[in-house]
């Protein structure tokens, strides 16, 4: 159960926007910080901040002590069997690019293939094509599910590597990753998975999963924005060149030759944003305190609740419409331009994200020009998916 109280963790909630109650719910772009966060930043700029890992005093040694607790944080949090399989980056769009950056420096050649999902985000496509590789798409299917039998077929001599997002950020499908994982093992091909948009809606534990890249944002698991995480399987990441070169990342240095720092190290050049880092710890004890499962539960209810009462309505259309799905409802009205749906209901205080939500691809695959995205999370309510219906409602007649 999620406690009746929780709204008052985000005092951002409490507002008016446009003479209306604030309704959140562009929460897969990003979360509202609970006071723990918000708390724990302002604590470390008052009292603890310092540079880590370089200092002998008192502040620096504190700095890193709470800076690399943190790290084992996330190691639990995601069931990695080591600490320094953790590398701390600005989010996942960096995670990806590092991972990308490195493995494609010692594993892509002109004409070497990268399998992805059709329904990617741009951060899990462009670094790909950055890196010289060769994009092959799983497609997938008008409900929203990835068509396994076509992703047997796309591996040739030529895979390299499976990129794929756990959860897509616009349809909302949680995808059946392990199978997915097993079956480019079966190859002998590393996976990656982009899980941005699921650490903070269903439980994650890599090795279990058996990935050997998972990245995601510390902004999207109600932490702070600037911090992230790339997980790396030991063996693969012991292998790869560094990404960024800089302090810190370095064993010795002179001006003939360089060796580099030991795992995780190697991955972190210059200074981290040591208080981000600490933010995130905190978000991750958060949701912990909830429990994944209640979490999970309260959302699966909200998200049933608004399919509902949307299909009520003359003219919606909702894209995405697998049974596993999480926390994402993406819709249009009629004919309606997104852009047009969104301002009218941002005019009635509900805030959702209009576009192409980085996936341009999904929008080609349904020939449209984008969706509006109403994305939840564990702070919403049925009172505000009411209000949307409502605000849906009163608009529709100047829509259709
Ligand atoms: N990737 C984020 C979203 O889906 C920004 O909105």
């Amino acid at each position: 159960m999620i406690p009746n109280n929780i709204r008052s963790q985000f005092p951002i909630l409490d507002q008016q926007a446009h003479g209306h109650p604030l309704v959140y719910l562009d929460n897969a772009a990003t979360t509202q910080k609970p006071l723990s966060v918000i708390e724990t930043l302002d604590a470390y700029y008052r009292s603890q901040n310092a540079n880590i890992h370089r200092g002998t005093h008192y502040l620096a040694t504190t700095a890193t002590e709470a800076y690399e607790k943190v790290r084992r944080q996330v190691q639990q949090f995601i069931g990695a069997r080591h600490s320094h399989e953790i590398v701390f980056t600005r989010g996942t769009t960096e995670s990806i690019n590092l991972v990308a950056s490195s493995f494609g420096k010692r594993y892509i050649t002109a004409g070497d293939e990268v399998i992805v999902s059709g329904m990617e985000h741009h951060s899990n496509i462009v670094p790909w094509q950055l890196a010289g590789a060769t994009l092959r798409p799983i497609p997938f299917s008008d409900r929203g599910e990835l068509d396994l039998c076509a992703y047997e077929r796309l591996f040739t001599p030529q895979t390299r590597l499976v990129a794929v997002c756990h959860v897509s950020n616009t349809l909302g499908t949680i995808n059946p990753v392990r199978q997915i994982i097993d079956m480019a093992h079966a190859h002998g091909v590393p996976v990656l998975v982009d899980g941005a948009q699921a650490v903070s809606h269903v439980p994650v534990d890599v090795q279990q999963l058996g990935c050997d890249f998972y990245c995601f944002s510390g902004h999207k698991m109600y932490g702070p924005m600037g911090v992230g995480v790339m997980y790396g399987r030991e063996e693969l990441l012991s292998e790869l060149p560094p990404y960024q070169g800089g302090g810190e990342m370095i064993e010795t240095v002179t001006f003939e030759h360089t060796t580099y720092n030991q795992l995780p190290y190697k991955f972190e050049a210059g200074t981290p944003s040591v208080g981000d880092v600490l933010g995130l710890g905190k978000a991750i004890e958060f949701m912990q305190q909830l429990g994944l499962k209640n979490i999970a539960d309260h959302e699966a209810d909200l998200l049933r609740y608004a399919t509902d009462c949307l299909l009520r309505l003359p003219g919606i259309r909702l894209f995405g419409t697998a049974p596993d799905k999480a926390s994402v409802l993406s819709f249009l009205v009629g004919d309606s331009h997104p852009y047009d749906v969104g301002t009218l209901l941002d005019q009635l205080g509900i805030a959702v994200r209009t576009g192409h939500h980085c996936t341009q691809p999904v929008m080609d695959r349904y020939g449209i020009p984008g969706t509006v995205r109403a994305s939840f999370a564990v702070y919403n309510t049925r009172a505000e998916v009411d209000a949307l219906y409502a605000a849906l409602e009163r608009i529709l007649p100047m829509l259709m």
